[in-house]
């Protein structure tokens, strides 16, 4: 595995691999890598991609500053995994490399409501953060496709818009990768490294809860659903919850009603337990 920190190297490797014709995945992270990144390789490798991956704990993107200084930064590990998991190139950058005090221009495209919702809402500024990162990292990559996790679905719809409005050179595919879990249900996600054990198996609520939405949605009352779940999530110790929703799959606008359209709905579910904050989301069947 190659490990590159600047993206003047990163675009040398990258040209020479496309001399070679090669095609190329690419699966941008803030490491603390577990086996639901690990997912996001294994499908590249699939596909028959040559695989590029960041690791870089981007501070644009949150909007916490509490959250940013506790991220978890595991980057031995995370080599290691990456080169088992047969991760070609890894890009490694600084805050300096990526942020440059020159400055560049935000990148320029409209969420939409998309951007100001759920996630949005609850982590104000969070998807420009999200999208600038990403938009970096696409013209230095200049990928084939794209590999995002479902564990954070609003965030692969956000990226969805914004690749629909920005050119990039490749004409960029986004395969989106069903969520890794461990066998307790509950999403693997780096935070979960600040759980305790007790924590932990009180968090397979949100699991629970979503199939419930997925059992009872076609026949319920959304708010009294909702407010079921909400309930759920407190007995076991979830003392704020930002939301429960179900949403439609694209626009992700609340549905509030049963109805016979064929579009996808999606439960979501944000939360904290004990000061961590875990989201979650199901596609309905
Ligand atoms: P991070 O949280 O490190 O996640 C990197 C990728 O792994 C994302 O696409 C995320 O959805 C996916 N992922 C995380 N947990 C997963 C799981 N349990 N199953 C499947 N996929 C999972 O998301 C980010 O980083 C950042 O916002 C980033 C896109 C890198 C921009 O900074």
């Amino acid at each position: 595995m190659i490990i590159v920190k600047t993206r003047k190297n990163l675009q040398k490797i990258i040209l020479k691999l496309r001399s070679e014709q090669a095609e190329i995945g690419f699966i941008p992270t803030m490491g603390a890598l577990h086996e639901g990144h690990i997912q996001l390789l294994k499908r590249c490798r699939e596909k028959k991609l040559t695989i590029v991956c960041s690791v870089f704990v981007n501070p644009t993107q949150f909007n916490d500053k509490t959250d940013f200084e506790k991220y978890p930064v595991t980057i031995e590990q995370d080599i290691y995994l990456l080169e088992e998991a047969g991760c070609e190139v890894l890009f490694l950058p600084s805050v300096e490399e990526m942020y440059p005090p020159e400055g560049e221009t935000n990148v320029n495209i409209d969420l939409g409501e998309l951007g100001n919702i759920w996630e949005g809402q609850f982590r104000a500024g969070h998807f420009d953060g999200v999208c600038q990162i990403v938009d970096k990292l696409l013209k230095s990559v200049v990928p084939d496709v794209l590999f995002l996790g479902q564990k954070d679905y609003q965030q692969c719809m956000v990226l969805q818009k914004m690749i629909e409005q920005i050119h990039y050179e490749k004409n960029l595919k986004i395969e989106i990768v069903p969520t890794k879990r461990e066998e307790s249900g509950l999403a693997m996600s780096s935070r979960n490294k600040r759980l305790s054990d007790n924590d932990k198996e009180n968090a397979t609520i949100i699991y629970k809860a979503l199939k419930h939405i997925n059992t009872h949605y076609s026949e319920s009352v959304y708010v009294q659903l909702i407010n079921d779940v909400k309930g759920f999530l407190n007995e076991k110790g979830f003392d704020k919850i930002d939301y429960v929703a179900i949403t439609d799959g694209e626009t992700m606008k609340e549905i509030t009603t049963p109805s016979s359209s064929s579009r996808p709905k999606v439960a979501i579910i944000a939360a904290y337990i004990n000061g961590v904050r875990l989201i979650d989301n199901m596609l309905l069947t």
